[in-house]
């Protein structure tokens, strides 16, 4: 939905894997670090729409205080990743897909890759195998297709608001 929302950013994606890969063969996982570029499309479409935009919650094991704040031992917590996701910035709307901040030395933005896979010692497990499953499979689509709107009518950006999406 992405690349069909934004065919300038499919098209810039595309033109590094020609560039970097060329066009007799598939890019491989190891193309990865001579593919700034797609990589940030990555980061992007992680930090877009969040799959799980709460994480999953914790249960503190002990008092605490933060920031002020005193979190009693057994509450609740609730990562709202989402809000990091969505953190106000002046250069790059958080609502737009602009694959770019991640290219940019002076941007804010934090990386997907500290937040999306959840924190600490329950941390996602697959997190390396995600990462790299999700560069085989992005970089050989868009090297092999145009993802395109149908052909009659609008792509409708119409993702089910939830806990997980
Ligand atoms: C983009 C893909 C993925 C995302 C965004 C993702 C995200 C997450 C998140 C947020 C958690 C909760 C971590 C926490 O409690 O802080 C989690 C847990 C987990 N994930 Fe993933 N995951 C992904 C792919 C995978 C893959 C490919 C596997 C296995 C091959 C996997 C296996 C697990 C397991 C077993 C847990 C539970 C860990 C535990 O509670 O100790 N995940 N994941």
């Amino acid at each position: 939905m992405a690349m069909a929302l934004n065919p300038d950013k499919q098209a810039l994606a595309q033109a590094e894997i020609d560039r970097v890969v060329g066009t007799e063969r598939l890019p491989v996982i190891a193309d990865r670090k001579n593919l700034p570029y797609l990589s940030a499309v990555i980061k992007e479409t992680m930090r877009w729409y969040p799959v799980l935009p709460l994480s999953i919650a914790r249960l503190t094991a002990e008092d605490d205080t933060y920031k002020g704040y005193f979190i009693p031992k057994g509450t609740i917590i609730t990562p709202n990743v989402w809000s990091i996701a969505f953190e106000a910035n002046e250069k790059y709307d958080p609502k737009a897909f602009i694959p770019e901040r991640f290219l940019d030395p002076n941007d804010t933005t934090p990386d997907p890759a500290t937040w999306a896979f959840g924190f600490g010692r329950r941390i996602c497990p697959g997190k390396a195998l995600a990462e790299n499953s999700l560069m085989a499979l992005i970089s050989g689509i868009l090297a092999a297709f145009d993802i395109l709107p149908p052909a009659e009518g609008v792509v409708e950006q119409n993702f089910e608001l939830g806990l997980v999406r």
